[in-house]
Formats: C-alpha cells, structure tokens, sequence
C-alpha cells in the first residue's frame, strides 16, 4: 500500500478538524538559549501553512535536545514556538505540558486556522519508552488531543528513524499522512538509495568512527568513492599507522578501520596533509599546517588541510551522485572550518558543472552550509534529517514510514 499524503488529507477536507502534525523542530541552540539554525524549523513551515490555509485546528508536537523523559526547562520549546511564530507569519501558542491539562484546554480552544505547539515530547518518558505498552498508552493521550475526527501528519523526517510514541505509535490510532517535506525528503534521498548515478561518491565526517560504521559498511559496498574527512579520519590515519596525537581517536575502533581499509582499499579515500592546533579553542591555540606524520607532540588536528580538500575535489569533480554528511573539521569556528567550506564548494562546483545531484544529510553539514554563508541552493537537495537520511540511505527500515505504510 502506499502512502497517503498531505494532498490526500486535504482533499479528504480538514476544515474545522484538528490535525497532530508531527514535526522535526530540534534546532541547534547556543549557551543562551538563542536558536543558531533555523532550518528545520523554516523546512517544517509549509506543511503547516498549507493545513491552516485549509482551515485546520493545528496541534504540533515535536522534540528538543535529549531531556531525560522529564520536563526540564533547558529544554523547553519556548524560543522554537517564537521563532515558527516568525517563519509562520502568525502566532503560535504554546501549552505549557505535552498531553496534560493546559494542552488539552488550548487544543479545545483553537478555532480554524489556528496552531498550537505542546511542550517537548520527550518531557514524557513514555515517548521513548522500549515497552510498547507505555508508549501506546501515551501515544493515546496524544492522539486525544486531536478529538474526534481528526487526523495525523507525518512530518517530521528528522525523527521517522525513531520508534517514538509521537512519531510511530499515534500513526495507528488517527488517519495518518505523510507531510510534504517527508514526502521530498523520501523522494530525494530514495532516489540516491535506490539508483545513485554513478561515479557515486560519499563524503562522511563527524567525530565518531563507531556511529557510522553501519553506514561506512552500507555505503562502501554501494559507491564509487568514500571520502572519509572529520573527527572519525583519525582512526582511520592510526590504523595506517600514523601517529595522531592529541587527535580525536576511538581506540577500540582501530583493527575495524585496519579491516574496513583492507577490504575497501581502492574506494576509501583519506586527507594527506591536516591543520595541527595546540588546543581546541582557536582563540588561543597556534596552528600549523602538517603532513600525515607532522602533528607536533601533545597538538590535534582539528581541520583537514588544502592539500586535502585540492585531492577530495578531483574525486568530486567527476560524480555524478554525491551524498555528504559530517563535517570535514571543527567548523564552528573559523580557524578550523576551510575544510568543510572547501569541500562544500566542491559539491557545489560539482553539480554546477558536472551536473551531478548532490544531497547535503545531517544536521550538522546541513547548518555548516548556512553557518559558512554557502550557497544552498548550488545543491540539489540539503535534507533536514542527520540519522534517518543515514539509516535510509544504509537500506534500513525507518518505523515512522514504514507505519504509515501499514
Ligand atoms: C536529529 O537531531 O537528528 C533528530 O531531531 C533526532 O534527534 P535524536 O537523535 O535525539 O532522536
């Protein structure tokens, strides 16, 4: 069976009815709370204005951070329910618990074409409950928000790799649809799961090794190229028997990247030269640009080097499938983000020239693009999910799709 959209609910008519929509506002927040990338909260703005055009009754739940199943102020939806008012050009309320007196009562109230935002979901420990009982039973209380003749969208694809009673469980007790930006997002990212164009090159980086050996597995077997950039390059370099340093290094993973270089070793492609700092804040540190060996004792390497990016953009320039996710080095700050920034504008360079078709995953390469002022639209597609763009683009399952299948 396939699955019912947004267009499909709005044919059906949601004029008068409340709809849960599910969305993926986990936006990125500095020490005073301030939101740092708006992405995901500006990507999640047109499945909602389409509904409340339409004249539905909107009740948005969503997550931040990782509270530990109990409400915590740090973690409160207050500066996302301000800045969706902004990006929506109306206000949004919001109830100050998740399925709880306050939530119901504004969802009551609302009238046509109004919205409401519940608190943080995870602010409920049924939420990510692994007992199925306990995430029903809240999956209920969400549901019940949205009364009688409502229904549910699905549009958070950040979060549909998560077995979460707001994102899988509710999908079975409303009508459930998939939201437009699932939808692109499925369209996109299945495309280069399924039938990558090839040369097919990947660019993987972030710190650990351990999070995506799945995925360096999946997709060595898959792609032309692997670029492999960012934090977990150290591991890979110490399996070659250089010696890091200070560098970010995952010991345990070791004799894994010595086999993953054995079998893979005409795909997997590896920085040659690197930017060695004295200590992590840039302020403070020297710098010094090294080859492989030249890391001076008791430095880190928190960039890769332009000999590097030079080497990562000839293999980019003649994909015609790249998919990219993790940064290159520690781009937040300047001293340390040419990396990333090179190897985005090779991308860029690559599907301007090459025409290739480029998808950005990840949270984090997905907010450097905007942080390091890169043109978004030079790639084909920048998606708004870090792990399930992975999962997907692995072969895995994701349960908040597959339920709307069901
Ligand atoms: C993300 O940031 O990738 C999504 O919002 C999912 O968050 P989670 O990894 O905390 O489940």
């Amino acid at each position: 069976m396939s699955v019912k959209t947004l267009q499909d609910l709005l044919d059906s008519g949601v004029e008068g009815r409340h709809v849960l929509v599910r969305s993926d506002l986990n936006v990125p927040l500095n020490d005073n709370g301030e939101i740092t990338d708006p992405g995901r909260i500006n990507a999640s703005v047109g499945t909602l204005k389409a509904l409340l055009d339409a004249g539905a009754k909107v009740i948005v739940t969503a997550h931040l951070g990782r509270p530990k199943g109990e409400p915590n102020p740090k973690y409160s939806l207050a500066p996302v329910a301000e800045a969706l008012s902004e990006a929506l050009g109306q206000y949004v309320a919001l109830a100050g618990d998740v399925t709880g007196e306050d939530a119901h009562e504004r969802a009551n109230g609302l009238t046509e074409g109004e919205i409401l935002l519940v608190e943080n979901v995870r602010f409920d420990a049924r939420e990510t409950s692994k007992d199925d009982s306990e995430r029903e039973e809240f999956a209920k209380e969400l549901a019940a928000l949205a009364a009688d003749n409502g229904a549910f969208v699905s549009d958070g694809f950040g979060v549909v790799h998560r077995k979460q009673a707001s994102v899988y469980d509710v999908a079975k007790l409303l009508p459930a649809y998939a939201g437009n930006l699932v939808n692109d997002e499925l369209d996109k990212l299945g495309a280069v799961a399924k039938d990558p164009e090839q040369p097919y090159v990947v660019v993987l980086g972030g710190s650990k090794v351990s999070d995506k050996l799945g995925v360096i597995e999946a997709l060595a077997e898959k792609a032309d190229k692997l670029i492999i950039g960012g934090g977990m390059c150290y591991t890979f370099l110490a399996a070659k028997g250089h010696n890091v340093q200070e560098s970010l290094l995952q010991e345990e993973m070791i004799d894994t990247c010595k086999e993953l270089l054995e079998r893979y070793e005409s795909k997997l492609v590896l920085p040659v030269d690197l930017l060695a700092a004295s200590e992590f804040d840039s302020a403070k540190a020297e710098t010094k640009l090294v080859d492989l060996d030249s890391i001076p004792e008791g430095w880190m390497s928190l960039d890769v080097g332009p000999e590097t990016v030079k080497k990562f953009g000839e293999v980019l320039a003649s994909a015609k499938t790249i998919f990219w996710n993790g940064p290159m080095g520690v781009f937040e700050q300047e001293a340390f983000s040419k990396g990333t920034a090179g190897v985005a504008q090779a991308i860029i360079d690559a599907t301007r020239s090459n025409g290739a078709f480029s998808v950005v995953g990840g949270g984090d390469s997905a907010a450097s693009v905007r942080l390091l002022g890169l043109d978004e639209d030079g790639f084909s597609h920048i998606s708004t999910g870090g792990g399930a763009s992975l999962e997907l683009l692995e072969g895995k399952d994701l349960p908040g799709v597959a339920v709307l299948n069901a």
